[in-house]
């Protein structure tokens, strides 16, 4: 018998923060232009996630291949989808779901039933819950399931309960996470929530264990109170000095290897230079990107991480405009750097930048 033929997703289906659709919208148009690839991008205010079409939909794989979703900034996952499966009978969902599965091959590494991150798909969620028992052991029957590691994951994502893309995402080239969404638990003793976004910040863009990240370090926390990120630095045993006019967690100070200064932090330089610079002062986008850029070509630390709080309108302009700014003082002082910017989970009007100076000097 004749295997039927793969049948190639025509679709980048994005999946983004609510609210950020337009810029999730214009990065994948952007990147996508520069590959030569023109297409349509379709968005609806707030739904969580954007349709990207090439004119040409066979250049939907041209895509994975030469972009890493480690690069974008906007999306939280991005799937190789097929057009929508609408009006799935409510007695016999999992027909056409796994009939669409298997024309994009399989066996695969995992299955996912996702929905957009938004308030609307929280009622929806629970039946995508319910529904996965029954398809993961039509999917597994079907040999669709129990691929091998590095095999393609197949998304199935839902608008509603008639309604879903299904597409797929391939590992090492895609958020590891269902829904692109890493669940961080909050740690108790930590004096602010903030410090979920620098926990995420390290995972995103670091790993675990990450040789950035070694006990005796030494870092400075920019705008440090109540001290959420210090704690994060804290609890990997770096020395931090925390700038902040406010108070900082007693608990912080009293760990010994905490030195609180309430000195202005666009002002302050260490004395020598340090390993990490952390920021999160709310302030003008550019004004941290300058600074930002200040300390690393000016090699008063190795590593940084920092906020940009975005404006209201152009925000990705704004965001392409602070990392061009950067890139250009760094290749201005001849410091040979990384950088990578991201929205993380934890992020809310903002984007997250990470910034490592390489080489020895
Ligand atoms: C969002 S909070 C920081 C929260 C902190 N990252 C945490 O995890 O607990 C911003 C902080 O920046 C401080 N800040 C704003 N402008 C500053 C400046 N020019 N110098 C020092 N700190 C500043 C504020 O006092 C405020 O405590």
């Amino acid at each position: 018998m004749t295997q039927p033929r793969p049948n190639p997703p025509e679709l980048l289906l994005l999946y983004c923060r609510a609210g950020f659709e337009k810029e999730c919208a214009a990065e994948i148009q952007n990147r996508a232009r520069a590959l030569h690839i023109e297409g349509f991008c379709k968005t609806s205010d707030k739904s969580g996630y954007v349709l990207f079409s090439p004119y040409d939909t066979a250049q939907v794989s041209t895509l994975g291949e030469e972009l890493r979703f480690a690069d974008l900034i906007f999306p939280r996952q991005w799937v190789f989808a097929l057009p929508l499966i609408s009006q799935l009978p409510v007695t016999d969902r999992i027909t056409p779901l796994l009939s669409a599965a298997r024309s994009l091959g399989g066996p695969f590494s995992d299955i996912l039933l996702e929905t957009a991150d938004t308030n609307e798909a929280k009622e929806l969620s629970v039946f995508v819950r319910k529904f996965s028992t029954p398809f993961g052991a039509a999917a597994q029957a079907a040999g669709l399931a129990g691929g091998r590691q590095s095999a393609p994951r197949l998304h199935i994502f839902f608008l509603d309960s008639s309604n879903a893309y299904v597409g797929l995402s391939h590992p090492g080239n895609a958020s590891p996470w269902p829904m692109g969404i890493p669940r961080l638990k909050f740690p108790r003793s930590a004096p602010s929530r903030s410090t979920l976004k620098l926990e995420e910040a390290f995972l995103t863009f670091l790993g675990p264990n990450h040789k950035a990240l070694q006990p005796g370090m030494r870092a400075v926390d920019l705008g440090a109170a109540p001290g959420g990120w210090t704690w994060q630095l804290v609890r990997r045993s770096i020395r931090v000095t925390a700038i902040d006019n406010g108070p900082m967690d007693p608990a912080l100070l009293e760990s010994g290897i905490v030195e609180h200064l309430r000195v202005d932090g666009f002002r302050y330089l260490p004395p020598k230079p340090v390993d990490w610079l952390v920021c999160d002062m709310v302030e003008q986008p550019a004004r941290i990107a300058a600074l930002a850029a200040r300390w690393l070509a000016g090699r008063h630390c190795r590593y940084a991480i920092f906020n940009l709080k975005l404006p209201m309108k152009k925000r990705y302009d704004e965001v392409r405009a602070c990392l061009e700014r950067i890139a250009e003082s760094l290749d201005a002082a001849e410091v040979p750097f990384r950088l990578r910017a991201r929205q993380l989970y934890h992020d809310r009007e903002e984007i997250t930048v990470y910034a490592e100076r390489l080489g020895s000097r």
